[in-house]
């Protein structure tokens, strides 16, 4: 074929689909309004304007307040770019969580450094836990997929973010501000992520707060790295209960400050048909901590207990770069609590400080290398 045959061929196939976007115009008048419609610029200012954002793919959440008794829930276009361009604020609300919902395929989600907020006064945390929620419970969910950043959660009653995506997704930039619940010790079970999602990446994020920085439930093929977490119980894979198997974590380059745990895995004492397999610590930074510096426990709730066999652990190491942890003169370096563990443990990349020293009950598992 010459070029004059092919540059005919494809004027062709040019004028054929324009006849066909012509004839099929006047025949489909919903195709057509959908299709003009995706391209839409969507601006949610109330809960009104978000109830039906199925043909945006564009939406800019500008600032607003959501009424006692509302939620919100931003499902848009697959695809979609939503924005933020200021605060949204609950107001003092009975409703249960999640108050807010983003549930879009393949969002692409930058909230301007903007808050997601309960407003209830000044000493907000009391009234939090108290009268903002009949049942402290969730405050944001993140469901669909796609990358949600530069957002920051502020004083949530309980639970921050849960995260129950369905495909890849980038979590990054986002912060957890609970810090004013640690006046008067006000603030308890704000968990910054909880996640229950396979491919997940949390990356860059910070939490301050009085629970689990992140608390892995449930999922495979999961990455915290680059964050930081204050004044929280730590990283956690579980708590993990029946049914629920967590593999393939990476847990890299993180900073955990102070708080009554750094790395935990957790395993209820009473779980079957359950797993952890593959978690891999690499060169995480952990100080200040004040019960253990690294808890591996199959005895949860209690930390060192009578540890159960139905949920076994296998493959937990410390490699591809220092991972240090200090802890106060009250704490244990590291304790593994084992009923049911296995396989050889790399620890070699543990350096563990301070405190009580350890308590190894590894069960099957080898232990091999590290310093604590
Ligand atoms: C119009 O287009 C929509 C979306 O493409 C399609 O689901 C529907 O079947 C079409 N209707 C007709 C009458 O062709
Ligand atoms: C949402 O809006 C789309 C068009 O923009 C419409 O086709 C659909 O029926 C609406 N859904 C609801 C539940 O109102």
């Amino acid at each position: 074929m010459d070029r004059q045959q092919v540059s005919m061929i494809r004027g062709f196939f040019v004028l054929a689909s324009l006849v066909a976007l012509v004839v099929a115009l006047p025949s489909n008048h919903t195709a057509s309004r959908t299709d003009t419609a995706k391209r839409a610029t969507c601006t949610v200012n109330s809960v009104s304007s978000a109830s039906n954002l199925s043909s945006c793919s564009t939406v800019v959440i500008t600032g607003f307040t959501v009424p006692s008794g509302e939620t919100v829930t931003i499902a848009a276009a697959s695809g979609a770019t939503v924005t933020m361009t200021g605060d949204i604020v609950f107001s003092k609300t009975t409703s249960s969580g999640p108050l807010l919902t983003f549930n879009t395929k393949n969002i692409n989600f930058n909230g301007g450094d903007h808050n997601i907020n309960v407003r209830c006064g000044s000493s907000h945390h009391r009234q939090a836990q108290t009268e903002v929620l009949p049942n402290p419970t969730l405050f944001v969910k993140f469901k669909g997929s796609g990358t949600f950043s530069s957002v920051t959660v502020l004083n949530s009653p309980a639970q921050a973010i849960s995260v129950g995506t369905t495909d890849t997704t980038v979590i990054e930039h986002v912060t957890v501000d609970n810090s004013a619940g640690n006046a008067g010790s006000l603030g308890h079970n704000t968990d910054g992520f909880d996640i229950s999602a396979s491919d997940v990446t949390l990356s860059q994020v910070t939490v301050n707060n009085q629970d689990d920085c992140v608390a892995i439930n449930s999922g495979s093929s999961l990455v915290i790295e680059d964050s930081t977490c204050i004044g929280s119980h730590g990283i956690s894979i579980g708590s993990i209960a029946s049914g629920k198997t967590v593999s393939n974590v990476k847990i890299a380059r993180n900073t955990i400050t102070g708080g009554l745990y750094g790395l935990r895995i957790k395993v209820d004492a009473d779980a079957t048909s359950a797993s952890v397999s593959g978690v891999t610590y690499e060169a995480n930074t952990v100080s200040g901590i004040t019960d253990y510096g690294v808890l591996i426990s199959q005895s949860y709730p209690d930390n060192d207990g009578t540890p159960g066999t139905g949920a076994p652990i296998s493959g937990v190491s410390f490699t591809g770069g220092t991972t240090s942890v200090s802890v106060t003169s009250s704490a244990y370096t590291v304790v593994v609590d084992c009923g049911a563990c296995s396989g050889t443990w790399d620890f070699s990349d543990l350096d563990a400080t301070g405190g009580k020293g350890h308590i190894i009950a590894a069960n099957k598992a080898t232990i091999s290398g590290g310093k604590y």
